[in-house]
């Protein structure tokens, strides 16, 4: 939250807008949302404003890795769309254009928002693809433990999911604070990939799979002091994400000690290097199906690669490259990659995505607005 007065976020931004973009005309624009300010108590951003504050607010992102891309971030402008119907069938639409086949496109969906004085949407989900997670009896967990909470929630809304490890979970949404509506995704928008390994074919037994687009739905685009809470956004996803995280957290998929028994590892000594050996493979075998399957993923290394390119551009510009160092190196193979030996300031620069309490959450002690987090990347 910032102590500026709306119009002086407006000015910062639109200043940033006109002079990036080599734009004439400031001067009768900043004279215009003073005005608005004056009789709505708030302004609205034009269709071209939104797009550029989208950008950058992913070209702020100080935890995401990612972006080098910025610029061709599609935005879609949304916020003339009004009902539930409307919103979830445009969802899936976002949903369909960013995969495009698996050849994925960066894409962010822009939905109405109370700041500009419309009835705001809100979506629930943390991402718009997302597994369920259940506690069945004798505390055995099934599907993905970081989604108890919320699969929750959605079974007390009357969703009731097939019980296996990949169930997706249903899109959540509200309009105007009115009635909250669940909605099953099409199975037939959502492009999985089953993962295998080239040389150990007994992997496939764990019949795992993962889903090709991560659209985080969850964060506040902020753009010019106007917050959007309902700004859905995809990038692809990077290669330690999936493999490291998702699958080999013990609190997540949890799979290394059962490839270790699979390979005769024994885990009861740690030095036995059992968990970087079944990593590695595990990382082999999803990289391995997404570049079968054509669809787009990145590995440590080149995104690593990216990110320093990417910082080579922002200097360039003269601009200073704001980044979370413990977010921006991966959680593999971490010092052969150039971004491990490197150092950033810290900053967190508007526009940019914020956390914000699920609506579906009672409010916590630390106000989560205060943490900027980005989006495309998360290690
Ligand atoms: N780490 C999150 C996940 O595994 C996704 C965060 C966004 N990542 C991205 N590459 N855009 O689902």
């Amino acid at each position: 939250m910032s102590s500026l007065s709306l119009f002086e976020q407006a000015s910062d931004f639109l200043s940033q807008y006109y002079e990036e973009t080599e734009q004439e005309g400031l001067s009768i624009r900043l004279e215009g949302v003073k005005q608005e300010i004056a009789i709505r108590g708030t302004y609205r951003l034009s269709e071209e404003e939104l797009v550029f504050g989208a950008k950058l607010a992913w070209r702020n992102s100080n935890r995401c890795m990612g972006r080098l891309f910025w610029k061709s971030l599609k935005v879609r402008d949304r916020r003339n769309l009004r009902t539930v119907e409307e919103i979830s069938a445009d969802t899936f639409t976002h949903i369909d254009y960013a995969t495009n086949g698996g050849k994925i496109r960066s894409t962010l969906t822009v939905y109405a928002s109370a700041d500009e004085g419309d009835p705001e949407v809100r979506i629930f989900n943390k991402q718009l693809l997302r597994y369920a997670g259940y506690q069945k009896s004798q505390g055995e967990l099934v599907g993905d433990p970081d989604s108890l909470p919320f699969t929750r929630y959605c079974e007390s809304l009357g969703w009731s999911g097939k019980g296996t490890p990949f169930d997706l979970l249903p899109l959540v949404l509200q309009v105007d604070k009115g009635p909250v509506h669940w909605i099953d995704i099409p199975e037939e928008k959502v492009l999985s990939v089953p993962i295998v390994h080239p040389e150990h074919p007994w992997l496939a037994e764990a019949k795992l799979q993962w889903y090709a687009v991560p659209v985080i739905s969850d964060m506040r685009l902020e753009i010019g002091g106007l917050s959007f809470p309902c700004a859905p956004f995809n990038g692809w996803y990077m290669l330690t994400e999936i493999a490291a995280r998702n699958f080999g957290d013990a609190k997540r998929y949890n799979v290394l000690p059962w490839m270790a028994k699979k390979l005769k590892l024994s885990t009861r000594n740690a030095a036995s290097l059992w968990k970087d050996k079944t990593l590695l493979l595990l990382q082999e075998a999803v990289l391995f199906s997404f570049q079968q399957q054509g669809v787009t993923l990145v590995d440590h290394h080149t995104a690593s690669e990216q990110f320093m390119e990417f910082c080579k551009r922002e200097e360039s510009k003269g601009r200073e490259v704001q980044a979370a160092w413990d977010w921006i190196v991966p959680p593999s193979s971490a010092s052969t990659l150039e971004v491990f030996h490197q150092q950033w300031k810290n900053q967190v620069l508007s526009p940019n995505f914020f956390y914000q309490t699920p609506p579906w959450q009672r409010p916590q002690k630390t106000p989560p607005e205060l943490v900027s987090k980005c989006p495309f990347s998360s290690n």
